[in-house]
């Protein structure tokens, strides 16, 4: 007995409509549908917990209450992060930066002899341990267009122990706050 048209027609139908459906099935198995997740293609701040987005809208943590008990010899390691472009010692020459001999309370662009950005000879004033922390922290965001192309120190304890060493590199330093 033969099959009709119809008959032949309506069995590929269902054939289709069977692989269709569990291939549909299979593949789902093998790669489980995800939803993409929210932040593909356009990384928000929100999205990037760190890096540069936060570095710099991130407020700066204060200083100051650390400073008494930071770890002078711990900023004593820690300036060889600086010393690539810095000098601490007195009549220490000028590098890639100027010496920082005095620096701490002294006058911003202290040294006479160093060729300093505007940015930083329009700051004016002193350097205070609250202005050194921001521009420890983020010497760019404390001063657009400073010639320092350091990307800054992010953990206060180490910017207090850094600072607070320093502070060291001076006839008289200044008073701790
Ligand atoms: C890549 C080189 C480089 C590194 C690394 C660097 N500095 Fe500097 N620093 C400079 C330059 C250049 C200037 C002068 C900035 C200007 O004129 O804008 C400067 C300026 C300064 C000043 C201001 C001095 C003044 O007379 O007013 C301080 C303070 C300072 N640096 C501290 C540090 C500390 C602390 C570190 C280490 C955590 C450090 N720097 C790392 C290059 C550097």
């Amino acid at each position: 007995m033969g099959f009709t048209f119809l008959q032949k027609f309506g069995a590929a139908l269902l054939v289709t409509v069977w692989l269709v459906w569990g291939s549909n099935m299979i593949g789902n198995m093998v790669i489980p549908v995800r939803d993409p997740p929210p932040s593909s293609g356009t990384p928000t701040a929100a999205a990037t917990p760190s890096g540069a987005a936060q570095a710099k809208d991130a407020p700066i943590e204060d200083i100051q209450p650390l400073l008494a008990s930071a770890a002078v010899d711990q900023g004593e390691t820690l300036f060889k992060k600086c010393t690539a472009c810095h000098t601490g010692e007195k009549g220490g020459a000028n590098k890639v930066g100027p010496n920082l001999w005095g620096v701490v309370g002294g006058p911003k662009a202290h040294s006479e002899a160093f060729s300093y950005s505007n940015a930083l000879k329009a700051k004016g004033g002193e350097w205070s341990y609250e202005d050194l922390n921001h521009f420890i922290a983020n010497p760019k965001g404390f001063a657009p267009g400073t010639k320092m192309t350091y990307a800054g120190l992010k953990k206060a304890e180490e910017r207090a122990a850094l600072i607070a060493y320093l502070r060291t590199l001076d006839d008289s330093p200044a008073p701790l706050p």
